[in-house]
């Protein structure tokens, strides 16, 4: 049996059709660059999020980028995130001229300690020039969003939500993108919802801030050809706004079946009497995770060699992430070193990501679930 990480042929063949018309009907029009599909998606994916604006970026790493932008954050300014992540999530600090400052993550998900922001927010010696938290809500799981809340009022700075892997997740009934400042979600293929090619979103509740955004991403200028500042060329292509949102008429469904293929994993696990030697993610009903990513962590063996075997077995995995960003060469110069953010390091040697998504059987759940305890001779 062959059981790919990740596979978006079988969801195409459900929605073929409906494909193929759609985009008969934009090359008909001629409208293919900021149409009537990236608005009406806006406009949808704002009603969703409970939020009053959104934008439609050309990627989720432009989406923070242009967030950082907004916001005027850029030199001399100190931005908090978290090392265990994927790159964007830092790279839109720098490459706005402002500097990290990284704060490990919790045992569980893996999301970033924010217990440990509070003492940054405390201590820092440069926290007069802490301007913006960064958080992700990692593989679907939002973060405390009370808790981000009253960070945010507290100490005065503003929130950016990297929504990137959790679109449609909630904390407590509250959904997420509601304590952000600026919120961002990415529609790179693989996300929960993913286009068929690249594309992000900004969301906010202020108008000014949305304005600046629509503003930032066709250079700068409200009105064509008038520039008020220099921008950037971002937008979301029509073709991925229109797939996304017949996409987006099926998106709670698709959410239920990844809690559900969560749910069959963590019974399989207890089935095979896996759970001394691997931990999992505990399942929500409430959608406070939406299972981007379903991630085990080892707790004994080796993971590399477990994903070795998998891979002889035609089980695709991943590994989210291998390196912690205060690892990462191009990042040396903020002067972390090795054993700074201890669980951060660990889980990028004990994690291995499962497939999942909506497709995924039962009948592949169980053997991939048998496969790992074949590895572990149990
Ligand atoms: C947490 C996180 N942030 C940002 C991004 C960037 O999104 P994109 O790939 O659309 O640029 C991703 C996507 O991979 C992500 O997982």
């Amino acid at each position: 049996m062959n059981v790919p990480l990740f596979d978006m042929t079988r969801q195409y063949e459900a929605m073929r059709e409906e494909i193929l018309n759609t985009l008969d009907n934009i090359f008909k029009s001629g409208k293919v660059i900021l149409g009537p599909n990236v608005k009406s998606l806006e406009e949808e994916l704002a009603e969703y999020t409970n939020t009053k604006y959104a934008i439609g970026v050309a990627n989720g790493s432009d989406a923070l980028f242009l967030a950082v932008k907004a916001l005027n954050i850029g030199k001399g300014d100190y931005v908090i995130t978290t090392p265990y992540t994927f790159f964007a999530t830092a790279s839109c600090i720098t490459r706005n001229g402002a500097r990290p400052i990284f704060v490990d993550v919790e045992e569980k998900y893996y999301n970033m300690d924010l217990d440990k922001v509070e003492e940054i927010l405390k201590n820092h010696p440069e926290k007069d020039r802490i301007k913006a938290i960064i958080p992700v809500h990692l593989f679907g799981k939002t973060l405390n969003l009370d808790k981000l809340h009253y960070l945010k009022e507290k100490y005065g700075i503003y929130i950016i939500e990297d929504g990137a892997q959790s679109i449609g997740s909630k904390w407590n009934n509250k959904n997420g993108f509601s304590v952000g400042d600026l919120s961002i979600t990415s529609f790179f293929p693989t996300k929960n919802l993913g286009g068929y090619g690249d594309g992000g979103m900004v969301f906010t509740n202020n108008e000014s801030l949305a304005n600046r955004v629509r503003k930032l991403r066709i250079h700068g200028a409200a009105k064509k050809y008038y520039h008020d500042e220099v921008g950037f060329n971002s937008r979301l292509d029509e073709v991925q706004a229109a797939i996304l949102r017949i996409k987006l008429k099926h998106l709670d469904e698709y959410i239920e079946k990844r809690i559900n293929i969560a749910k069959n994993y963590d019974e399989f696990f207890k089935k095979y009497e896996l759970t001394k030697v691997i931990d999992y993610p505990e399942v929500f009903e409430d959608k406070s995770h939406v299972y981007h990513q379903y991630v085990i962590t080892l707790k004994t063996g080796n993971r590399d060699e477990l994903r070795k075997f998998l891979t002889e077995k035609e089980i695709g995995t991943s590994i989210y992430y291998p390196k912690g960003l205060h690892q990462q060469k191009c990042f040396e110069y903020l002067g972390y070193k090795e054993g700074d953010f201890p669980i951060t390091e660990k889980a990028t040697k004990t994690t291995l990501a499962l497939p999942i998504f909506p497709e995924l059987t039962i009948e592949e759940q169980e053997f991939i679930v048998k496969s790992i305890k074949n590895f572990f001779n149990i």
